[in-house]
Parts: C-alpha cells; sequence; structure tokens
C-alpha cells in the first residue's frame, strides 16, 4: 500500500453545521411545531428538547467541537424568537444568541450565520408565509434586527437555507409545512425567497461593508437513467435547473429562469460572495409515462441499484456527485464553501467511509485549485430531523434524546483527525476505513 496524505490549504475551514429548531428545543411559536401538533411528523415524534440548545447545552456540545479540532460552526438564527409576534422584537432572544456566539469565538470556532433555514414564525405561516408578497421585506427588518445586534460575533452569513428544497418540498410534494401540491405557489414561493434573499444581502452589506454574505443550495445529482433515451436526458437537464440552478444563477445575474419562463429581478444580481454547497446523493431519474397528470409525477426517481444506502435508505453514498457538485459550483465565479454533507446512520457503519470518500473528493477539487474554502459536516449531535423525526442519527456524537446523553462516535475520532491535520492521509484510511485502502492508495 502507497501511503500518502492529501493536504488542504492552510486556514480551510473545518466545523459542522446544524439549525435553530433541529437542536434548540422548545421551539414551539413557528410553523414547524404547528405541523408537529398536526401529527405531520412520522412515527409521532415530537422535536421536543431536541438537543437542549436552548436550556444551555450548546456549552458542552461547543466544547466538543473545538476539541475535535474543528475551527468554525454554521448555527441558524430562529425568527420566531427574536420576532414573536409581527409587532414585537425579544432584546433576550438576541442576548441569548450573543453569548452562543460570544461561546464559539472563544473557543476559536469561527461562526457563520444562517437567517433562515426552514422555520417561518406563526404570525408569517398565518398571513401565507413566503406567498405573501411583502414577506421579502419582512424578512430583511428582521435579518437587520440581528446583523445589528449580532456583527460583533459574525462577519460570514448564510441568509437563506436551500430556498430549492423549502419550495419543492413544501410545495410541490407536500412533505413539508405548508403541504402543498401546487406548481403556481412553488414558483410564487421561490420568487419571493429569492428577491428575500437580495433583500438580506444588500442590508447586511450596507450595515456590514466587509461581510461575505451567501446562500446553501440542496444539490441534487440528476443522472438520466438511460443514457440513449434523449427523453431522459433533457428530464435530468431540466431537473437540474429547476433545482439546483435556480438561485444560485439569479444571484449571479438577477433573471428567474422557470421552465420556459424568465423574469428579471435586477436586485438579486450579484448576490452572493461565496456559494454554500449542500450535497449529499445523486440519483438516476426517468420519465414515467403511467403517472397521473401532474407535471412533478411524472418523473421516476431512483437510486443506483450497486450504490450503499444508509439506514433508512434516505441517502446512497456517491462520492462522485459530490465532485461533480463542486464543479457544478464553479460557473458561479464565487468561492465555494461546502455548508453541508453528511448522511444518517445510527450504527456508524456507512459514515467513516461516506466521510473518507468525500473528504477524499473534496481534495481532488482543492488540488485543481478551484477556490474551496471550506467543509460542514452534517451534524454535531443526532439532531431532529424535520418531517423523519428522530428516525434519522446524522450525529458524530450520538444523543439519546430522553436524558440528554451523548457518546461519541468512531466517525468523531475520524473527522478530528481531518480537522487537527487539514489533511487526509492514508493512516487515517487504515485506522477508520481499511476496505478503502486499496481503491484509494493503489500500488
Ligand atoms: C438538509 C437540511 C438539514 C438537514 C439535512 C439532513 O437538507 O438543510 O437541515 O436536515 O438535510
Amino acid at each position: 500500500m502507497a501511503h500518502a496524505t492529501f493536504h488542504f490549504p492552510e486556514g480551510f475551514l473545518w466545523g459542522t453545521a446544524t439549525s435553530s429548531h433541529q437542536v434548540e428545543g422548545n421551539n414551539t411559536n413557528n410553523n414547524w411545531h404547528y405541523w408537529e401538533q398536526e401529527g405531520r411528523i412520522d412515527s409521532g415524534h415530537t422535536c421536543g428538547l431536541a438537543c437542549d440548545w436552548w436550556g444551555g447545552r450548546w456549552q458542552d456540545d461547543f466544547d466538543r467541537a473545538s476539541e475535535a479540532g474543528q475551527n468554525t460552526h454554521r448555527l441558524s438564527i430562529e425568527w420566531s424568537r427574536i420576532q414573536p409576534a409581527l409587532d414585537r422584537w425579544d432584546d433576550d432572544a438576541l442576548d441569548h444568541y450573543r453569548q452562543m456566539l460570544r461561546g464559539l469565538t472563544e473557543r476559536g470556532l469561527t461562526p457563520m450565520v444562517t437567517l433562515h433555514h426552514f422555520t417561518d414564525p406563526l404570525w408569517l405561516m398565518f398571513l401565507g408565509g413566503w406567498e405573501y408578497e411583502p414577506v421579502a421585506s419582512h424578512f430583511e427588518a428582521y435579518v437587520r434586527r440581528v446583523v445589528e445586534a449580532l456583527g460583533d460575533y459574525v462577519d460570514l452569513w448564510c441568509t437563506i437555507n436551500e430556498p430549492n428544497v423549502y419550495a419543492a418540498i413544501g410545495y410541490l410534494f407536500g412533505d413539508f409545512p405548508p403541504g402543498k401540491k401546487k406548481l403556481g405557489a412553488a414558483y410564487r414561493v421561490m420568487t419571493n425567497l429569492a428577491r428575500g434573499h437580495a433583500a438580506a444581502y444588500h442590508a447586511i452589506k450596507e450595515l456590514q461593508p466587509h461581510s461575505r454574505v451567501g446562500m446553501a443550495i440542496n444539490y441534487r445529482g440528476f443522472l438520466p437513467a438511460h443514457k440513449f433515451l434523449p427523453s431522459d436526458r433533457i428530464l435530468a437537464k431540466a431537473l437540474s435547473r429547476i433545482f439546483n440552478d435556480f438561485f444560485p444563477r439569479t444571484a449571479k445575474d438577477g433573471v428567474l429562469r422557470f421552465l420556459a419562463h424568465s423574469k428579471r429581478i435586477p436586485e438579486a444580481r450579484g448576490t452572493q460572495d461565496f456559494l454554500g454547497l449542500n450535497y449529499y446523493t445523486r440519483e438516476f431519474v426517468t420519465i414515467n409515462p403511467f403517472s397521473p397528470g401532474n407535471m412533478v409525477f411524472f418523473v421516476k426517481n431512483f437510486y443506483d441499484p450497486e450504490a450503499e444506502l444508509s439506514s433508512t435508505g434516505f441517502i446512497a453514498n456517491e462520492p462522485l456527485g459530490f465532485f461533480d457538485a463542486l464543479r457544478w459550483g464553479l460557473q458561479f465565479d464565487v468561492p465555494i464553501i461546502v455548508t453541508e454533507n453528511g448522511v444518517e446512520d445510527h450504527e456508524d457503519s456507512m459514515r467513516r467511509r461516506y466521510l473518507i470518500q468525500h473528504i477524499h473528493q473534496l481534495w481532488r477539487g482543492v488540488n485543481f485549485n478551484w477556490p474551496i474554502e471550506g467543509y460542514y459536516h452534517w451534524t454535531l449531535v443526532d439532531n431532529f430531523e424535520w418531517e423523519r423525526g428522530w428516525t434519522q442519527r446524522f450525529g458524530l456524537w450520538e444523543l439519546e434524546p430522553e436524558t440528554q446523553t451523548r457518546r461519541k462516535r468512531p466517525s468523531a475520532d475520524l473527522y478530528a483527525a481531518i480537522c487537527r491535520q487539514n489533511a487526509l492521509s492514508s493512516e487515517m484510511v487504515a485506522e477508520f476505513a481499511p476496505e478503502l485502502l486499496e481503491s484509494m492508495f493503489p500500488g
């Protein structure tokens, strides 16, 4: 076996990503709590205390992150805490976040702050959520408050997490609130999210000119199931255009493109200082002629039957799709930060391989001098996974929600070695996933 070390550039960001609703606990004033009350979470699970960060357990978890060699952490602010009602702001909640952010910086972790990660305050939900026309200006007002209060600790901002997932799952597939399946509504929501992002970008830059602002896009690889069928190739391309390209292209050139339709929103032009890239998996797609007349359901999608699947079959281990995602990201002409990547794996049997293989692809991109600045693993501690509740475990640390007990998984040590050495080495592979040695380090 050959010995080798894949080095990353000095100052590379290594961290984990979290979101407010998934870790804080007791967020009862937002649309996800409402959804939960309606019994829409798998197995009747409830978010409950989550990881109890609002109760103070962030302190121990941030200790874990810094002791494990991480130098950054991505977390999100809960809009419904900062603005509990349309006409009410909560300075105590802002103070709470100030303490958390101070806690990060004191531990040597650079904060990246997301301003919207799937949850909306109830008052906004009742006004129509992101379908409500004035939503962008409400979002801007909230963003201004946050940046004014927290700007001492943060200059790396992510306006909106996965606007493409928010719109697709909430307004086409119906698994996220508000559970709609309407193309027109999805398009309205996408337009307003793009406007909201642009408004937030300009507000942050005005308050903090030196800051860096972007959004996090969920990139999903779509491959034609039958390469020889033009219809499958066209379908894969069309899905990628709508799902992957829509937001970052709009933030680059200020033009919304949706199927055959396009519209200029000039204020969105040039509104990303970096591309936040979330990558989990890729899939094959084909046209399913027997499905009902709804455009969305003409698509049949499936994972490569050869691919290794995560515990619940949610994610296929497709590291080459990550390399494609990074290459795709180059077209936006801004640095790339991987804002999420990870896998659900209660037993921690697949995660070590997944992590090594994905970091290897990340390094390949870095080695081509692609402008990749950092990597955030999803996630630090098992958390509440949206409509899938607690059925999926993405943490480097295992959590027993009832007792709030944490247990370190072997992958946490692997990731710590990568972060500390700012590199991935054949020794690490030998220790944590020896089955990969031969393919990664032949000879
Ligand atoms: C992403 C979300 C994140 C988490 C992971 C598993 O789509 O941004 O909150 O749920 O999936």
